[in-house]
């Protein structure tokens, strides 16, 4: 179970605002955290009423009604609405999600919505995810060959070869996972973080990639690959049913076994 930790700018001592739903009907509440770095005021929880008889079933339903009908300051990334684009990963009632594919009906009572916990924020819903990237860009995430290129053919795979890539290929690097590892909380300066390893397996486990000792030298370190301690929140939020800790697991015996 992944335990809640608030965004690193996340001081909440702002006074929140309360919109009450006129409609009588199922009438939820959503508590929704704020912050404007404009404004020079400290974060705050607003909380909207909202009648899901006149709402989409999704958390992104509620948050775009609100948005359209509500308040129309309110931030957050959203795109394909259909759990493909990862951009509208936060946290909802304590854990990490896509809230476009979390219903509003699994959640209970009150629901708490607040961006990633542990990044830095830039505005209510929306976490600055550029140290994830430069990290995700820092395990060259693409094939990398030093045999010449089959001529007028592309690099082929047998069927099995292909099948090493399941589980690893899908994952939308929505962060999710990374931001639920309390070791990525504490040294996400240096520790690598479950989303990015497996996107570095990724590349290990493909049968084209010719540079598996050079990935395998860059993380070989006691921060970047070895701050996993096997703590799984990573793969019990992945919201594509992946699992990274299988996948360190895997970097780890790749490591390993190149010393015997
Ligand atoms: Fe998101 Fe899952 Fe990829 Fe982590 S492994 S970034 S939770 S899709
Ligand atoms: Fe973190 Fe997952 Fe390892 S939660 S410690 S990356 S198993
Ligand atoms: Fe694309 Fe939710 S909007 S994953």
């Amino acid at each position: 179970m992944a335990t809640f930790t608030l965004p690193k700018n996340s001081k909440i001592t702002g006074k929140g605002r309360h919109h009450t739903a006129d409609g009588a009907g199922r009438v939820r509440k959503f508590k929704i955290y704020r912050f404007d770095p404009d404004s020079g005021e400290n974060p705050r929880y607003d909380t909207f009423e909202i009648d899901l008889d006149d709402c989409g079933p999704m958390v992104l339903d509620a948050l775009i009604k609100i948005k359209n009908e509500i308040d129309p300051t309110l931030t957050f990334r959203r795109s394909c609405r259909e759990g493909i684009c990862g951009s509208c990963a936060m946290n909802m009632d304590g854990k990490n999600g896509l809230a476009c594919t979390t219903a509003i009906e699994d959640l209970k009572g009150e629901v708490r919505i607040t961006p990633l916990p542990a990044m830095d924020v830039i505005k209510d819903l929306v976490p600055d995810f550029s140290h994830f990237y430069a990290q995700y860009a820092s395990i060259r995430p693409w094939l990398q060959t030093v045999s010449p290129t089959p001529s007028g053919k592309e690099r082929l795979q047998t069927p099995e070869q292909r099948e090493k890539l399941d589980g690893l290929y899908e994952c939308i690097l929505c962060a999710c996972c990374s931001t639920a590892c309390p070791s990525y909380w504490w040294n996400s300066d240096k520790f690598l973080g479950p989303a990015i390893l497996l996107q570095a397996y990724r590349w290990l486990a493909d049968s084209r990639d010719e540079m598996t000792g050079e990935r395998l030298d860059a993380l070989e370190d006691p921060f970047r690959l070895y701050r996993c301690h096997t703590i799984m929140n990573c793969a019990n939020v992945c919201p594509k049913g992946l699992s990274p800790a299988k996948a360190i697991a895997e970097i780890k015996k790749m490591e390993a076994e190149r010393h015997i």
